[in-house]
């Protein structure tokens, strides 16, 4: 099939790369000239392990390039992907004039039928917009060319997105068209074998679903943050009580890590999306707001931590802290609890020595040559002469440390478990003041 995607950002550049490893011919458009310049050069602009992989033999065996021209995707394409980003607005609700731009392009070049699918998370009632700045180009033109607006959003998971979108859970798509249904089956069936995966809904309750996975993740940790604080306060130890609720079968062992609190670009900005399309629809959705604002407070904890632990002396301490990235096995930073702490550690002239496996360059471009920061290459050189050390995101060399240098290379052995990795035991047997989340 002729496949265009537009927006080769982060959800088109895997949906690109994995509809063309099939067999798809697919073109990824973006505006940005030096996003298409090097990824015609085989320079992927995001850290994916295995999508450098993927666009480098794709492109050669001729399946997928790339374009700034709308007009070339909308030419190749039997069915276009609109797969921009919707950055939140000011409200906090999502900006949808990247996808309109789109829709309205698409409008004013369409020459054959063609399927429009909408992957780009949006907020209920988007597709219907879509359609209508479409239809609105076309009537501009005096043009009739027949075209259909489907919903198909995408749940990978960055670090894991090759594998999630090989591999779906499920395809979800929202149409109210038999054509478009078969289109898009006939499309998703190299990805549909073992069993049916293919969810076939209206449009409206696509676009929710979306949302709703993300709230519905989103306050599944929210919930653990504020039970690991209870747990604090009553002397209990939340890894006990993890353990103790994941083996029930109707709760499950997932997502109920406790922790400094959720980033990324999904959950903090879909939370806050569905929240004002609640208000706009005139339902105060109270639990979301909540699930928001026990996340903010738990991106504190770990500066609060280091206030109750040093005082008024903080100002004058180093602090290290390992893992800038939001999670593991991603360079992005996007609302990362590390940018909360660092900033606060900052601002209270604390000195700061972070490192990350892969989030360096990105750290150096958020904080911009910040005083007080420095970027360490060598996770114990970031460590060596703190006073204490915050890990943050649970990178796997992080596990296992070697306690014994680091305890050595340290001012003061104080540790600060972001993320409830290392053993209570273990740390203290070796000399370290060790605070976790939720634990005594
Ligand atoms: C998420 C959804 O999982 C995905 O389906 C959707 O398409 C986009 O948003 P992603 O943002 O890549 O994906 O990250 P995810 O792995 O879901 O983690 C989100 C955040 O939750 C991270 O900050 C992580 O550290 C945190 N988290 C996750 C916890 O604090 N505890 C947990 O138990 C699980």
């Amino acid at each position: 099939m002729r496949i265009s995607i537009v927006g080769s950002g982060y959800v088109g550049l895997v949906s690109g790369a994995g509809l063309s490893e099939v067999g798809h011919h697919v073109r990824c458009m973006d505006i940005d000239e030096d996003r298409i310049d090097g990824l015609r050069r085989g320079v992927v602009p995001i850290f994916e392990p295995g999508l450098d992989a993927l666009i480098e033999e794709n492109t050669r065996q001729g399946r997928l390039d790339f374009t700034t021209s709308l007009e070339s995707a909308v030419e190749h394409a039997e069915v276009l992907f609109i797969a921009v980003g919707t950055p939140p607005g000011e409200d906090g609700s999502a900006d949808l004039s990247h996808v309109l731009n789109v829709a309205r392009g698409v409008g004013h070049l369409l020459q054959s039928p063609l399927l429009v699918v909408v992957k780009s998370t949006v907020p209920v009632g988007t597709c219907e917009q879509v359609r209508s700045a479409i239809q609105g180009a076309l009537d501009e033109r005096g043009a009739q060319v027949p075209f259909t607006v489907a919903s198909n959003p995408e749940f990978l998971k960055e670090g894991a997105a090759i594998a999630d979108f090989m591999k779906p859970d499920r395809i979800v798509v929202g149409t109210d068209d038999e054509e478009a249904e078969h289109l898009l089956r006939e499309l998703y069936a190299p990805f549909n074998r073992n069993h049916e995966k293919l969810l076939c809904m209206d449009i409206r309750s696509s676009e929710l679903t979306k949302y709703a996975a993300n709230a519905m993740l989103a306050t599944k940790i929210s919930l653990m943050n504020e039970l690991s604080n209870l747990a604090e306060r009553v002397g209990a130890d939340i890894e006990h009580v993890r353990l103790g609720i994941g083996s029930d079968p109707r709760i499950g062992y997932s997502f109920i890590y406790p922790g400094v609190g959720y980033g990324g670009s999904c959950f903090p900005k879909d939370v806050r999306a569905l929240e004002r399309t609640a208000s706009q629809f005139g339902y105060e959705a109270e639990l979301l707001r909540a699930v928001e604002a026990v996340n903010n407070r738990q991106k504190e904890k770990a500066f609060a931590r280091l206030k109750s632990h040093f005082g008024d002396a903080l100002n004058s301490t180093r602090i290290a802290i390992w893992g800038l990235s939001f999670k593991p096995n991603t360079d992005d930073m996007r609302e990362a609890p590390s940018v909360v702490l660092i900033r606060s550690l900052l601002e209270r002239g604390a000195e700061v020595a972070a490192h990350d496996p892969e989030a360096l360059d990105e750290a150096s471009r958020v904080f911009d040559g910040a005083a007080g920061l420095h970027l360490a290459e060598d996770p114990y050189e970031a460590a060596d002469g703190a006073d204490a050390l915050v890990l943050v995101t649970e990178w796997k060399p992080y596990w296992a440390p070697d306690f014994g240098r680091l305890h050595q290379s340290m001012r003061q052995p104080v540790l600060v478990d972001g993320r409830n990795i290392w053993s209570p035991d273990v740390v203290r047997r070796r000399g370290f003041t060790y605070y976790a989340i939720g634990r005594p």
